[in-house]
């Protein structure tokens, strides 16, 4: 029989064996035995034990966490990736203001169906970026992408450029040419400045629009087209339906998503955004090293009002970046655009001493601007005249009113 106890810290185990003694008599040995050591030894392992177990589970809990962290960080990644695809940098919609949040939202909500898309608002707040962005997150993105600008070429040339024409349709026209609705087939077309369309051409327009056919100038046959149309306008379209100078049925069909831009000074949390954006992409092109903008500075561009919009802003920047001097921005570069019917629209006396020290690029940048703002008031908005005055095509020419905010009706 062995029994075990415990004495002063010490473990014992004792063991008593019977045996017989000389005289046939009933005896017992009584063994003691220290088994001290060995139990502190057990309890040792098996506390090693535990604690092993216990680093384990830890480190697979660890594990797991950290596999749970690197999924949700490859999710972020790749809608960050997908985000960068739909936003490449260059045509990126910069702004952080609520406006501007929720128009981006509405853009890729409604750049994946086929639905007409009616862009409005103030010249330069970036329309023409919203097509650019519904087009490239869309289905048709890898399909043609036209631009038609419908104020830029009269009527009769627009409707046979967009809908083609037969042989003999008028004079010069010496055989069938397909437009630009059948070129851009499964594509998307977008129809800049819509607002100046004629009555003929918004007639043909809605046909495309209703039962998706277009005719060929001199044809009497419709032919079947599959294209998107995103349609642009700086016009109360409303308001033009009202004067009876656009159709409404037309308008009902174009205006069916519509996406209204709001103009920068009712947005002006996202000025400092811009400001930014624009600054590194100028510092880039003209690799200059502005590295600090006053504060007094940032807060004139957040007070000024903006009458061109983001393209105004971009203006002021590009001018500034390119004139600045110790990669700082000072009130002698900060030029706002000189608008139109305001006081300074003519070249002022100081003219020369106001650009002083200036880059010759600026300069010629800020003549080349006054210049044609002469011109077209001298010749009261005539763009043909003054295109020709200036001895530069048309295109250039519209590229050029564009980058200046000037607008040919201003000068009638
Ligand atoms: N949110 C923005 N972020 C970055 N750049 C912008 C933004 N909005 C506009 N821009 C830039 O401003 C300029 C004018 O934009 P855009 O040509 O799209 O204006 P618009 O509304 O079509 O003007 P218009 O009615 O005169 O044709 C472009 O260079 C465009 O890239
Ligand atoms: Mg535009």
């Amino acid at each position: 029989m062995t029994l075990e106890t415990t004495f002063k810290q010490s473990y014992l185990e004792y063991t008593l064996a019977p045996f017989k003694g000389y005289n046939d008599d009933e005896l017992f040995w009584f063994f003691i035995r220290d088994q001290t050591d060995e139990k502190t030894q057990l309890e040792e392992l098996s506390l090693f034990h535990n604690s092993i177990e216990t680093i384990l589970s830890h480190k697979i809990h660890e594990l797991k966490e950290s596999e749970k962290m690197r999924r949700s960080l490859s999710k972020e990644l790749n809608s960050l990736k997908e985000h960068l695809k739909e936003q490449p940098d260059d045509g990126k919609m910069v702004g952080s203001s609520r406006a501007l949040t929720e128009l981006r939202d509405m853009v890729f909500q409604v750049a994946k169906s086929d639905t007409t898309i009616l862009i409005t608002g103030e010249s330069g707040t970036g329309k023409e970026l919203v097509a650019n962005l519904i087009r490239e997150s869309s289905g048709r993105n890898k399909k043609p992408f036209l631009k038609i600008n419908c104020n830029a070429i009269n009527d009769s040339l627009l409707e046979s450029d967009l809908f083609g024409h037969e042989k003999g349709a008028f004079t010069g026209a010496d055989r069938k040419r397909q437009g630009k609705f059948e070129v851009v087939d499964e594509g998307t077309i977008f129809l800049d400045e819509i607002g100046d369309i004629s009555p003929r051409m918004q007639a043909a327009l809605l046909r495309v629009l209703q039962d998706g056919e277009i005719i060929r100038v001199g044809g009497n046959s419709a032919t079947k087209i599959d294209v998107r149309v995103i349609a642009a306008t700086n016009k109360d379209l409303a308001a033009m339906v009202k004067d009876g100078n656009f159709r409404l049925d037309l308008f009902y069909r174009l205006n069916i998503i519509n996406i209204s831009i709001p103009p920068l000074r009712e947005r002006k949390d996202d000025i400092v955004d811009l400001v930014t954006y624009f600054i590194r992409k100028y510092r880039l092109a003209f690799k200059k090293e502005i590295n600090f903008l006053p504060q007094s500075i940032l807060e004139q561009l957040i007070e000024h009002e903006w009458p061109g919009n983001v393209r105004e802003l971009e203006n002021v920047i590009q001018r500034a970046v390119l004139m600045s001097k110790d990669n700082v921005i000072t009130d002698n570069e900060l030029l706002f655009d000189i608008q139109p019917g305001s006081e300074d629209q003519k070249p002022s006396k100081n003219y020369l001493q106001r650009l002083n020290g200036s880059p010759l690029k600026a300069v010629l940048l800020e003549v080349e601007k006054d210049f044609i703002t002469h011109t077209l008031s001298k010749n009261h908005g005539n763009v043909a005249k003054t295109v020709k005055q200036l001895e530069i095509g048309k295109t250039a020419f519209y590229d050029k009113l564009k980058r200046y905010s000037i607008s040919p009706k201003d000068h009638k």
